[in-house]
C-alpha cells in the first residue's frame, strides 16, 4: 500500500526566483524506510517541509493517507512524528518538562518521556534546562520527541548529522527498530553510509530534482564498473594491476597469474553510493 504518493511537485520560495522543488515524483509504500539522498542545498529539508505540510504553496500533487496535504487537516498531526533539522525547544523548561507539554498536545496515548530519555542516554540530563544542552543532545531530544504518540508515519531530517558514531548508532538502532514495528519512516541524509544502512529505497536528489530511485544494492549495480585489483609474482617481484571484472577473462598477465598459483591478492572494489550519486547528478555529496 502507498502512504505517500508525489506526482510532479514544484515549489518556489517567496524570497526565491526560481523554483526550489524542481517536479519530483515519488511514493513510498507501508513500512519501508525511504531516504532522501542528496548534498546541502538539494532541498531535501524543503521537500519534507511540504509532506509534514508547512509549506502548503506547491503545485502539482502530494497525496498522504489518500488526502492531498492543501487540504489535510490538524488530525494528521496525531499520526506523524516530524525530528525537525534545527528542532526547537523550550530553553527555560528541562528536557522532561518539555517532553511532557508536546506529549500533553496530543489526544491519544503517549509514551513515558523517562523511558525515551534513557534510550537516547539523557534520563541523566532529564531534569537540566535543555538552553543548557549540547547540540548533539538536542537531536536526540528532537529525535524522541518525534516518537511520543507512538506515530505510524516519521520524518526524520538529517537525524544523525553531527552525532558522534555512538550516538548515531543509538538513533539508528532506534529507527531500525520503528521500522520492525510496522512504521514507515522517511529520512534524509547526506551520509551515503547511512542511506546504505538504513534505507529500503533511496531517492538521489540533486538541485531540487530526484535523478534517481531505488534500492541502496540495486543503484550500486547499475552502471556498474566494478573494478578489479589484484596482484601477483613475476620475476621474484610483486606486479599490481587493476581491470574491469567484466574484462578479466581477456587480462593475459591475471590468467596466466591464475594458472601458475602466483596471485597473491585480488579483489573487487565496488562503487560506493556516492559514486553513482556522482555519475548521475554530476555532483559528490559533500
Ligand atoms: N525560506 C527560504 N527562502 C528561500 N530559499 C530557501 C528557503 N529555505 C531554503 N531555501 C533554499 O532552498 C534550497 C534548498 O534548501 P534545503 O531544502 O534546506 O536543502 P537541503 O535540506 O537539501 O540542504 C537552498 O538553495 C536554500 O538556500
Ligand atoms: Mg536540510
Amino acid at each position: 500500500m502507498k502512504v505517500i504518493d508525489v506526482q510532479d511537485v514544484y515549489l518556489k520560495y517567496r524570497a526565491s526566483k526560481q523554483d526550489t522543488i524542481r517536479g519530483i515524483s515519488f511514493d513510498v509504500r507501508e513500512g519501508e524506510i525511504f531516504g532522501f539522498l542528496g548534498p546541502s542545498g538539494a532541498g531535501k529539508s524543503t521537500m519534507q517541509k511540504i509532506l509534514t505540510g508547512t509549506l502548503r504553496d506547491y503545485r502539482g500533487s502530494v497525496r498522504i493517507f489518500d488526502t492531498e496535504m492543501k487540504y489535510r487537516t490538524r488530525d494528521y498531526y496525531e499520526h506523524i512524528g516530524v525530528d525537525f533539522e534545527f528542532p526547537n525547544f523550550y530553553g527555560k523548561f528541562t528536557a522532561l518538562e518539555n517532553l511532557q507539554y508536546f506529549a500533553s498536545l496530543y489526544s491519544g496515548r503517549t509514551v513515558n518521556p523517562l523511558e525515551l530519555l534513557e534510550k537516547v542516554g539523557l534520563h541523566l540530563d532529564a531534569d537540566k534546562k535543555v538552553s543548557s544542552y549540547s547540540k548533539g543532545m538536542k537531536m536526540r531530544l528532537g529525535f524522541i520527541r518525534a516518537l511520543l504518540h507512538n506515530p505510524q508515519l516519521l520524518f526524520l531530517d538529517e537525524p544523525t548529522s553531527g552525532l558522534d558514531p555512538a550516538n548515531a548508532r543509538i538513533l539508528k538502532d532506534m529507527i531500525l527498530e520503528q521500522k520492525k514495528l510496522g512504521k514507515t519512516i522517511i529520512l534524509t541524509t547526506h551520509n551515503m553510509h547511512d542511506a546504505e544502512e538504513l534505507c529500503d529505497r533511496v531517492a538521489f536528489i540533486a538541485a531540487g530534482t530526484v535523478k534517481a530511485v531505488d534500492s541502496p544494492h540495486a543503484l550500486r549495480k547499475s552502471n556498474a564498473d566494478t573494478q578489479v585489483e589484484y596482484s601477483y609474482l613475476a620475476d621474484g617481484k610483486e606486479q599490481l594491476n587493476v581491470c574491469r571484472l567484466s574484462k578479466l577473462a581477456c587480462a593475459a598477465d591475471f590468467q596466466s597469474a591464475l594458472k601458475e598459483g602466483t596471485l597473491t591478492s585480488i579483489h573487487s572494489k565496488e562503487q560506493t553510493l556516492e559514486d553513482v550519486f556522482i555519475s548521475l547528478t554530476g555532483r559528490g555529496l559533500q
